[in-house]
């Protein structure tokens, strides 16, 4: 099996934020997996912008080092790496002062007709103060385009003044807002699963289909990142952005086209339909968890106040909803979400439960028969599963059993998984905006997101503990158990 290689046009990619975790971990190990696969045009440069002052060679070692890390021995040659290397330079500017930018503007005269990527690789609150730079120092001109990361703020009205700051200076068909999840080879699947086989299309409703379960469950703590974490929440960092796009790849209308507005359109439409959660407080419909001390991959690990350094904290690790679709295809179909940290396993799932046959002609003694499933897992294990009923093979009479159908895609198509952030980004050299968020969608997102954040504020009941290494608080069982459905993992 072979990967096609599509050529980009040449291009200009400059990270702000080049020093911190993302750019280190994320963006320059992908752009190097590009440069080996042979999709860099022999020009294309990174420009690595940060406040810190350091020498092109510092940034240059400081960047070997993240590919040391990030990329697998086996997956690079120290030819591959000098080359890499040779793409990069330096710049010292900071977001809001005028410091560096005359540097900035003077390197990227030489790059004006090629593709020009900033990526805003820095908090929601220097994408205002980076884009009005741009834009006075005549960087933003119809050959450049930005790329802002999650969150666009941190609630309707901030997402609102953050997308405005971008607006004054980009316009909409050149931001892309990144959301990782969405350049998942898995996810993308999803659309060829629905809408290049004529097989699931028609059982994809309400009719069909008793219920929906994303989880997106990790087993790492918050490490470094408890500075920012803390400001955010499983709610914020992961469900109004990541689970909630899941969601809408899963219940969106056939698009007409694969193109980026009518993608778009269609999960904005599905935004738009969600039911208010109702009583954020009332477990039937949320739970909020934070972990305590446990044990993950056999080890003692410490709780989430303990790796904040804090003594108290109300930020929730974990979340787990009960959403509901009203529209004609999905209503009464509930969509189970759940997502934390320091859970038992790192899986994230979509799983499909079809409705029960309404009729059984076999005997008792031919066993239950249990609901068709298709489970679509996104990480790790690629791959999809249908479990079907079958005959127990043998004598004896007929005996039922469950069994799947399994395709693991590393097995079907023994290629390397790309990185999300590998497709992302030549994305945005292409001009192709269909895996990015637009703002109306971000803004939706929000809007349901809200009064659940408003009513977590305003109560002074914590989240609830759950152990390091479970499944979560006992209450997020409860959630689905309540409605006779159970976690596919069975969750206790
Ligand atoms: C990020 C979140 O967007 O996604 C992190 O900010 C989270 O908290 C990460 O760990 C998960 O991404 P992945 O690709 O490892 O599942």
């Amino acid at each position: 099996m072979t990967s096609r290689v599509i050529p980009v046009p040449s291009f200009v990619l400059v990270v702000f934020g080049a020093t911190g975790d993302l750019a280190r971990r994320k963006l320059l190990p992908a752009m190097f997996q590009r440069d080996i696969a042979g999709q860099l045009p022999e020009a294309a440069t990174i420009i690595g912008v940060a406040r810190g002052h350091l020498s092109g060679m510092d940034f240059i070692a400081l960047a070997r080092r993240a590919i040391e890390e990030h990329v697998p021995a086996a997956e690079r040659t120290a030819a591959a790496v000098e080359r890499f290397l040779a793409r990069l330079r330096y710049v010292a500017a900071d977001a809001t002062d005028d410091a560096g930018w005359d540097e900035l503007t003077a390197l990227l005269e030489t790059f004006k007709s090629r593709v020009n990527v900033f990526y805003l690789a820095t908090g929601p609150a220097l994408f205002g103060p980076i884009c009005e730079r741009l834009g006075r120092h005549g960087l933003a001109h119809c050959n450049a385009r930005v790329v802002v990361e999650k969150p666009v703020g941190r609630d309707s009205t901030s997402a609102a003044a953050v997308n405005d700051a971008i607006g004054r200076v980009f316009p909409e068909e050149r931001i892309y807002r990144i959301d990782h999840y969405l350049g998942k080879e898995t996810v993308q699947n999803l659309l060829a699963l629905r809408f290049a086989n004529a097989l699931f299309e028609p059982l994809w409703n309400a009719a069909h289909i008793d219920h929906v379960q994303i989880t997106v469950a990790e087993s790492l703590g918050v490490e470094g990142r408890a500075g920012y974490y803390d400001t955010a929440g499983a709610l914020r960092d992961m469900v109004q952005n990541h689970i909630l796009q899941l969601l809408c790849l899963v219940a969106m209308e056939p698009p007409a086209r694969l193109d980026a507005n009518t993608v778009r359109d269609e999960k904005l439409k599905v935004l738009h339909a969600l039911k208010p959660i109702g009583d954020a407080l009332s477990a039937y419909n949320v739970v909020r968890g934070q972990y305590r001390a446990g044990a993950s991959a056999g080890g003692p690990v410490p709780g989430y106040l303990d790796e904040l350094g804090a003594q108290a904290s109300t930020t929730e690790t974990f979340v787990a909803l009960r959403a509901e679709i009203r529209n004609w295809r999905w209503a009464g179909v509930p969509f189970y979400l759940r997502t934390g940290k320091r859970l038992a396993a790192r899986v994230s799932d979509i799983v499909i439960t079809f409705r029960p046959v309404p009729h059984s002609v076999f005997d008792a003694s031919a066993g239950p028969i249990l609901a068709n499933k298709l489970i679509i897992r996104l990480q790790p294990d690629e791959g999809m599963k249908l479990w079907l009923m079958t005959k127990d093979p043998g004598p004896g009479g007929m005996r039922l059993r469950s069994v799947p159908l399994d395709m693991s895609f590393a097995t079907a198509f023994g290629v390397r998984n790309p990185d999300a952030y590998e497709r992302l980004v030549l994305d945005v050299v292409r001009g192709n905006q269909t895996l990015f968020m637009r703002r109306d969608e971000v803004e939706a997102a929000w809007a349901w997101i809200d009064p659940i954040l408003d009513a977590w504020e305003q109560s002074p009941e914590p989240p609830k503990p759950y152990t390091a290494g479970t499944w979560g608080p006992s209450a997020a069982i409860a959630l689905i158990e309540r409605d006779g459905r159970t976690w596919e993992d069975g969750g206790a």
